[in-house]
């Protein structure tokens, strides 16, 4: 954990005796008490002596007093875990220095000055991988948000710019490639096996996105010719024996360069781009300057490992990472509150990129499934924020779908009422206006108000205000009028009890039942708690197609008779809202079975709706196959959770495991004749070789349900032919959930079959913890026990334990003994990976909407973590918040 190699005693520094003990209650950081920076560092120079167990680092700040900042004589620079071995002022050694806790304070007098610093890291023993960390014998880093320093002393915040010069050298044979941010200006030989590089970045950059790497590494090479035709090489870095997995991430990348020349005018800007890859990674991937760092489960990718899933996330998060070159680098972010200026606005980008490169309308689909299931619940629970928060105490813990996937859904809506050419206007705008700068929230909304010719007074609201807004929709019909009456509350959420009506783009369509025809899509702006609109020359009353394509991320509430919503699920030419008449087919069934106010001839007539909604689907000439897959997935249940005040998870599990036992049994001959149909499309990543996947896998999910006998035998069938990771994970998916022998063997030889290849084997413990085998529970437990498993590496401690916390039936289950295995792992976790352990907490923070005797079994577990004596910030934000 200590990862400072200390030269001396820290008793023996008479600095560190000052030193303040870190203080026990936790400082809360607000917006509003942003103050511009004191001082600023308009150059840096960073030397590295590399080394995996020590690392020596000299940092040259030229800094100088900032004309808008009110900073007394004193330069404060931030520091975590590291202590100076060494400062110099214009070159003069000097003793004047304090630590203010893990802060170092300096007095200066002019102002301007050269100030240089040493440090000592100890890489190997960084567990939290937030700094300079090793990682499989390379060096890498992490400094987003705040770990640029736990390298040097720095003023980490985002509004401070620099121009870096980076100089590193180290053992040729350890570290053979030696990269940082922008170009490589030199390099040489130096004594004893040692080599060195030195490195400039051109572009000024906050400290978050300085990057190094050193390691032995290979190269998949290329190169993209930029719209203004300059030459751009291509690096994807990985180690030996990985090139041959990286070429859809270079066509990714490559793509995602043109994408956004196209779509937004940015071209690149540097002469070269590298990526690494690595396999110890807190989060996604990261957008330094020109040496993005990913995660390899976001980079490498061949059939015979990655899944059609996977492909399609690798390509979302190259694009992403590229996107924020413009959206996070060339305009960067003021403070960490604006983090969804470049987040939110980035996954709008990576969103629309993916969704141009396949299917728009199953992206959409996509999109809102994750939004409903990761965010939802975080809108209505207690670390419920706005997208740009007020307050925080640990800034890793507002890395969440909020701030990213309701950030884009917000900017998202910007462009709706817009348009997409003016649209683009507001954003060449903002680009053009902040190119350089530090950037808000606000100087978004301004740019888009003023390009795209928009007033967004009220809209800004949307910035402020948590919670998931509720609209109640009623219809009436009289003469040739339809009158829509629609009301809208902002749901209370911790620190905001009373909200004010915000504007909601609802676009909507009113079908002719006969004709099965609409007049056109027209879009409407509910503005006020409760508003009425009319729409005149329907002789008959239309059925209403309402929030098309999503176009606010809204809950819509709507009594109306089952037959519309089995008249839009055949007839909408909305694919997202046909998709969403399937599934408010399905939720209010299922609500009213948990619920029990389901009678027996109610089931009845739900599930033949539902069956014949299904039939459609499956006979639709028009759909294609990946639309079709699309339609075929029930609600998740974590979404199901969100229609209820609290929860019996147990109950929504069995329900909608009785539907799709129902349907599986229903439309077996159907099902099985789908899974001979798309069993005979060969392997191919074209769009209708995915599509017989996914319905492969759908077809296999329901007969698992309904017809476990025979979905074991195709399964098995299916594990045995299978030629690519999309079919074999689907079959060991479906036996996994099975009982019997066929079980034990398909899991033994995937493990077998992968044994060297982590990300196969991540799904290995995956498919095995989110199982629907009653025993999932004993087999974690078996599991965590594994030699595979590891504490150390993210990718492997999600890939066990975010799939229990996923897996309602066993994270529920009565015992209470799901919430301990979570609970033991954070407490277990913190101490080593603070920022990972963090992660698990909400499942655990949602008591309160869950049934009363496991929601005092959550609690618990949360005060069982809250006593702990030394916990994390990140941990304890998270416990205290969930607890309050
Ligand atoms: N900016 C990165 C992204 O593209 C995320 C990095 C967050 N890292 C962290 N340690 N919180 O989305
Ligand atoms: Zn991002």
């Amino acid at each position: 954990m200590d990862i400072v190699a200390r030269p001396s005693e820290p008793t023996e520094n008479p600095k560190m005796a000052d030193a303040a003990p870190a203080p026990h209650a936790p400082q809360v950081i607000r917006r509003e008490d942003y103050q511009a920076p004191a001082w600023l560092v308009p150059d840096i120079a960073l030397e590295f002596a590399l080394g995996l167990e020590l690392t020596h680092v000299t940092a040259r700040l030229s800094v100088r007093r900032n004309a808008e900042g009110n900073g007394g004589a004193t330069l404060r620079l931030n520091g975590d875990q590291i202590t100076p071995l060494a400062v110099r002022v214009d070159g003069a050694a000097v003793n004047d220095w304090r630590l203010d806790g893990p802060d170092l304070l300096l007095p200066l007098t002019g102002d301007a000055h050269e100030v240089e610093i040493e440090t000592q890291v100890n890489p190997a023993a960084n567990s939290q991988l937030m700094g300079l960390y090793a990682s499989h014998g390379m060096l890498c880093t992490q400094c987003e948000a705040e770990g640029f320093r736990r390298i040097t002393f720095f003023p980490d915040r985002p509004d401070v710019l620099s121009t870096y010069r980076v100089r590193m050298s180290g053992d040729k044979a350890t570290f053979p490639v030696l990269l940082s941010n922008g170009n490589c200006e030199a390099q040489g030989e130096g004594a004893d096996g040692t080599h060195w590089a030195e490195w400039h970045d051109p572009w000024p950059k906050p400290c978050y996105l300085f990057a190094l790497v050193a390691g032995d590494l290979v190269a998949n090479h290329d190169t993209f010719t930029t719209m203004s035709g300059r030459k751009v090489d291509l690096n994807i870095w990985v180690r030996k024996g990985d090139e041959a997995r990286t070429s859809h991430a270079m066509d990714s990348l490559k793509a995602s360069m043109k994408w956004d020349e196209e779509a937004f005018g940015r071209e690149y800007d540097l002469d070269l781009f590298n990526i690494v890859a690595v396999s110890d990674f807190n989060m996604g991937a990261m957008e330094n300057k020109g040496l993005n760092v990913f995660n390899t489960r976001y980079v490498l990718a061949d059939p015979e490992t990655a899944t059609d899933a996977d492909y399609d996330a690798i390509e979302g998060v190259i694009g992403h990472e590229y996107f924020h070159n413009w959206s996070g680098n060339r305009v960067t972010c003021r403070d960490w509150f604006q983090l969804s200026l470049k987040e939110g606005f980035t996954v709008l980008r990576d969103q629309l990129f993916s969704a141009d490169m396949g299917s728009p309308a199953v992206k959409r689909i996509e999109d809102v499934r994750v939004l409903r299931s990761a965010q939802y619940p975080e809108d209505s629970g207690p670390l419920a924020h706005p997208i740009r928060p007020d307050s925080y105490q640990e800034i890793s813990n507002f890395y969440t779908a909020t701030v990213y996937n309701k950030g884009a859904e917000v900017i998202r809506m910007m462009r709706t009422m817009a348009g997409p050419e003016r649209f683009r206007a507001g954003t060449d705008l903002y680009f053009d206006r902040h190119d350089g700068e530090a950037a808000t929230c606000e100087d978004f909304v301004n740019a888009i108000e003023e390009g795209a010719g928009l007033d967004l007074a009220q809209f800004r609201l949307w910035y402020a205000q948590a919670g998931t807004p509720q609209v109640s929709a009623s219809a009436g019909h009289a003469g040739d009028s339809v009158t829509l009456k629609l009301t809208q509350t902002v749901p209370a959420t911790p620190g905001q009890p009373a909200k004010q009506p915000m504007p909601i783009p609802l676009k909507l369509a009113l079908f002719d039942r006969e004709t099965g025809q609409h007049n056109g899509e027209e879009l409407i702006i509910l503005d006020k708690a409760e508003q009425t609109f009319t729409f005149k020359g329907y002789l008959r009353p239309p059925v209403l197609s309402i929030n098309r394509g999503f176009s606010a991320p809204v809950a819509i509430d709507f009594e109306r008779p089952v037959e519309d919503l089995v008249f839009l699920a055949a007839n909408d030419d909305d694919p997202f809202a046909r998709y969403e008449a399937m599934q408010s087919l399905i939720v209010r069934h299922l609500i009213a079975g948990v619920g029990g106010s389901l009678g027996e001839r109610q089931r009845q007539a739900d599930r033949a709706a539902i069956a014949q909604a299904f039939e459609a689907v499956l006979a639709d000439e028009s759909l294609d196959d990946l639309m079709r897959g699309e339609l075929m997935i029930l609600p998740a249940e974590g979404y199901l959770a969100e229609q209820f005040l609290v929860a019996d998870p147990t109950a929504i599990h069995a329900e909608r495991e009785a539907l799709k036992a129902w349907l599986g049994r229903e439309l077996k001959d159907r099902l099985t004749q789908l899974h001979d149909r798309v069993s005979a499309v060969p392997y191919s990543r074209d769009a209708a070789a995915r599509g017989a996947r996914k319905l492969k896998m759908q077809a296999l999910i329901y007969l698992a349900a309904g017809a476990p006998e025979d979905a074991k035998r195709r399964a098995i069938a299916q594990y045995r032919q299978a030629d690519n990771m999309t079919d074999r994970q689907g079959a060991v998916m479906v036996l996994a959930g099975l009982d019997g022998p066929e079980r034990r063997e398909a899991l033994a030889d995937f493990h077998d079959r992968y044994s060297g290849n982590a990300l196969v084997l991540d799904k290995w413990f995956s498919l095995q913890a989110g199982s629907l085998h009653p025993d999932v529970l004993d087999h974690v437990r078996a599991l965590a026990e594994h030699s595979d498993f590891t504490m150390s590496n993210p990718n492997r401690v999600r890939a066990l334990y975010m799939a229990l916390a996923m897996n309602a039936q066993a994270f529920h289950a009565a015992s209470g003994e799901g919430y301990r295995m979570i609970g033991d792992l954070i407490r277990k976790l913190d101490p080593i990976n603070p920022q990972t352990a963090a992660r698990f907490v909400p499942s655990l923070g949602r008591w309160r909407r869950i049934e009363p005797r496991r929601a005092a079994l959550m609690r618990a577990e949360l005060e069982r973590i809250a006593a702990e004596p030394s916990l994390s910030r990140d941990v304890l934000e998270q416990v205290t918040k969930s607890l309050d």
